[in-house]
C-alpha cells in the first residue's frame, strides 16, 4: 500500500489554497516595514497549511464544490492560518526555540519583543478577516478557540518540570493548545457555508481527534527525530522541562533511580552532557515513544470514524489520508 500522504488533500484543494495564500500575503501588509518583514519570514517559509485546508475542506463538504466560489471561506481559512502563525511566534519566544520551518526563528533574528508584537498583529488581523465573513457564529467559534490555545499554553507552563503529572493534565493541555484549533478550523468552514448541524459537529469531532493525534506525534518525535526531518530542533522539550506523554509514561513505569533522573533533569533543569541520550534510553526501555505513537493512532482512527458525515467520497478519503499521514510520520 502506498504511504499515506497529505498530498491527496493538498491536490484536491490546490486552487483554493493558492487563493488563501494570496489573501495571507495581502493581509500581512503594513506601513511599518518590520511587520511584513518578520511575518513573511515565517509565513513564506511555508508550513503544511493543515488548518486552513481543514477550513476549506469544511466549506467544500458543506457546498459540494470548490470554495473559491465564495470568498468567505477563503477569508476564514486565512484567518485560521494567521491565528496559527501568531501562536507560533509567541510559542517560539516562550520555548526559546531557534529553528522553525527549517529556518532561524523570528525571535532568534529579530528578538523576543518584535516576535511578540508581530504575533499580536497577526492575531488582530485574523479577527479583522473573521469579521469580514459577516458570520457571528464562526467569529464565536474561533474567538473561543483562541482563548483555549492560550489556556493550553498557560496550563502547560504551570505543569513544566513536573514529570509526576497526571496523563489527563497533558491531554487537557494539548486539547487546548492544538486540537481545539483543528476542530474549529474544520467546523467553521462548514458553518460559514451553511452546512448542516450534523456536518459541523462531525467535522468538529474529526478536527479534535486529528489535533490530538498530531500533537502526540509531534511530542513523541521530539525524542526521536532531527532538524532535517522536522525543520525544528529535536530535544527542545527535554531541555525546556516540558511534560509530554512519553515522559509521563516513563515516569509512571520508572524505578527509583529513573525517577531521580527525571527529577534532576526535567524537574530541576540540571541537565548535563549525555542526559538527553539517557532519557531516550529510559523511554526506549519502557517503549514510551511507541506507546505514545499507538495512542496517536487510536485518535487518528477516531478522527476517521467521524468522517461519515462528509458526503463526497474523494474529500472523505483525502481527510482520512491526512489523518493516517499524521500518525505515519515516525521520524
Ligand atoms: C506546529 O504545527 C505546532 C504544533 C501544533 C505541533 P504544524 O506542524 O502544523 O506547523 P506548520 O504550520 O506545518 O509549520
Ligand atoms: C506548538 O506547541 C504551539 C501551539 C500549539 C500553540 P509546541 O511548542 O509543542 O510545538 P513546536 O514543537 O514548538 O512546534
Ligand atoms: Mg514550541
Ligand atoms: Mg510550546
Amino acid at each position: 500500500m502506498a504511504q499515506p500522504s497529505i498530498a491527496t488533500l493538498t491536490s484536491l484543494l490546490a486552487d483554493d489554497v493558492t487563493l488563501v495564500n494570496e489573501v495571507i500575503m495581502a493581509r500581512m501588509a503594513s506601513d511599518v516595514p518590520m511587520i511584513p518583514e518578520l511575518a513573511s519570514h515565517l509565513i513564506a517559509a511555508g508550513g503544511k497549511r493543515m488548518r486552513p485546508m481543514l477550513t476549506l475542506a469544511g466549506a467544500r463538504a458543506a457546498t459540494g464544490h470548490i470554495a473559491a466560489a465564495d470568498s468567505r471561506a477563503l477569508l476564514l481559512a486565512a484567518a485560521v492560518e494567521f491565528i496559527h502563525n501568531a501562536t507560533l511566534l509567541h510559542d517560539d519566544v516562550i520555548d526559546e526555540s531557534d529553528k522553525r520551518r527549517g529556518r532561524d526563528t523570528a525571535n532568534a533574528l529579530w528578538g523576543n519583543e518584535a516576535s511578540v508584537l508581530v504575533g499580536d498583529f497577526l492575531f488582530a488581523r485574523s479577527f479583522e478577516l473573521m469579521v469580514e465573513t459577516d458570520d457571528i457564529a464562526v467569529l464565536g467559534m474561533l474567538s473561543s478557540a483562541s482563548a483555549r490555545i492560550t489556556e493550553g499554553e498557560v496550563k502547560q507552563m504551570t505543569m513544566a518540570g513536573r514529570p509526576d503529572s497526571p496523563m489527563q493534565d497533558y491531554l487537557d493541555v494539548i486539547t487546548g493548545k492544538t486540537a481545539i484549533l483543528f476542530a474549529a478550523a474544520a467546523a467553521s468552514g462548514a458553518k460559514v457555508m451553511g452546512g448542516s448541524e450534523a456536518l459541523i459537529q462531525g467535522l468538529h469531532r474529526y478536527g479534535l481527534s486529528l489535533g490530538m493525534a498530531f500533537q502526540i506525534v509531534d511530542d513523541a518525535l521530539d525524542y526521536r527525530s532531527d532538524l532535517a526531518s522536522m525543520g525544528k530542533n529535536a530535544g527542545d522539550d527535554f531541555n525546556d522541562g516540558k511534560i509530554t506523554m512519553p515522559v509521563i509514561l516513563a515516569w509512571q513505569d520508572g524505578d527509583e533511580a529513573e525517577r531521580a533522573f527525571w527529577q534532576r533533569t526535567i524537574g530541576m533543569g540540571a541537565i548535563q552532557e549525555g542526559d538527553f541520550e539517557e532519557a531516550v534510553d529510559y523511554l526506549t526501555k519502557h517503549q514510551a515513544i511507541d506507546r505514545a505513537l499507538d495512542e496517536a493512532k487510536s485518535y487518528a482512527e477516531q478522527a476517521i470514524a467521524a468522517l461519515d458525515v462528509v458526503p463526497e467520497e474523494a474529500l472523505r478519503e483525502a481527510l482520512a489520508d491526512a489523518a493516517l499521514y499524521t500518525v505515519a510520520r515516525t521520524l
